[in-house]
């Protein structure tokens, strides 16, 4: 039985085979409309979404299978003090499969060590968010022809954004990836992901606070909010949550092709003026989302056509 707790569950080889699926589904979704006929989606979520928990369920949906569907820390027994290990032995006796979604770094593991059913990780606190990574992979196969061979500016919060995280141990499997880093000082990426990842995979890498100096060079712009939710202050969130505001003038000096990415919900930190640039890709990011969890759910499933 497999689960997806972080991306590197997946080989890159896997990826693209999920890609591939994707690809498939967007080709013909009439094919897959009722290959999970009789499965179950249980979406726990104990933090607010979306985006994640919505396109799980329409992708479920849209394989013929049902969902049950936690949609909040109070609605469940959690609120009780249930244990993330008890509930994941109960609800694998209700469904086939698990989304959880939780604040705290590392519950969706903890779940997959007690539950008889796969799960997967919905975003676990300022840790990993692996089926965002597939959202923007596939985005960025769709926008660019490729996984290799670019540079890839991450801007914003880049300390608690969990989906950065995850994307930077994707693409440094890839080869000819450079990375941009941007972020005021406080919200710089963690070290042990500079270590253990880029490091560790010699990835080249570049910090700066400034983006419209570092714009030129990107193929890949991946902007991010800053994560009010993981602040131990008001003061902070409050100093910092203007730092940067991607607006048409400072796009002035991008590439003509460069994807923008986000993966939503923003605040302030993209002009809505932006999003008519044939650039902004970040809707396309939320459909492509719906599509790679559908491979996904297939995989964990192991249903085959
Ligand atoms: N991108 C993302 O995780 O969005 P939601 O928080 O709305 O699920």
């Amino acid at each position: 039985m497999r689960n997806l707790i972080e991306i590197n569950d997946l080989s890159v080889k896997e990826i693209a085979e999920l890609i591939s699926v994707a690809e498939d589904i967007i080709a013909d979704p009439q094919k897959y409309a009722h290959v999970c006929a009789g499965k179950k989606l249980a979406t726990l979520f104990f933090e607010p979404s979306t985006r994640t928990r919505l396109s799980f369920e329409a992708a479920m949906y849209e394989l013929g299978g049902n969902v049950l569907s936690v949609a909040g820390a109070n609605s469940s027994s959690a609120a009780k003090g249930e244990s993330v290990a008890d509930t994941a032995k109960v609800i694998s006796c209700y469904a086939d499969i698990i989304a959880m979604r939780h604040p705290k770094e590392g519950a969706p593991l903890v779940a997959s060590m007690n539950a008889s059913i796969p799960v997967i990780n919905a975003g676990d606190g300022g840790h990993n968010h692996p089926t965002q990574t597939l959202a923007d992979l596939l985005t960025i196969w769709r926008k660019k022809g490729r996984l290799d061979n670019l540079t890839v500016g991450f801007c914003g919060d880049l300390k608690f954004g969990r989906t950065v995280h995850s994307l930077i141990t994707a693409l440094s499997r890839y080869t000819g990836i450079k990375v941009v880093l941007i972020s005021p000082d406080e919200l710089k990426l963690p070290s042990y992901i500079k270590k253990d990842v880029l490091k560790a995979n010699n990835i080249p890498y570049e910090q700066s606070t400034d983006l419209v100096e570092m714009i030129p060079q990107l193929d890949i712009l991946y902007m991010t909010r800053v994560q009010r939710e993981r602040f131990f202050n008001e003061e902070d969130y409050l100093r910092l949550k203007h730092s940067y505001i991607l607006t048409p003038d400072k796009l002035k000096n991008a590439k003509s092709d460069m994807c923008i990415l986000h993966p939503l919900p923003r605040v302030n930190e993209i002009s809505v003026a932006v999003d008519d640039d044939e650039r902004a890709c970040y809707f396309d990011q939320v459909l492509n989302g719906k599509y790679m969890r559908m491979a996904l759910i297939l995989k964990l499933l192991e249903v085959s056509l």
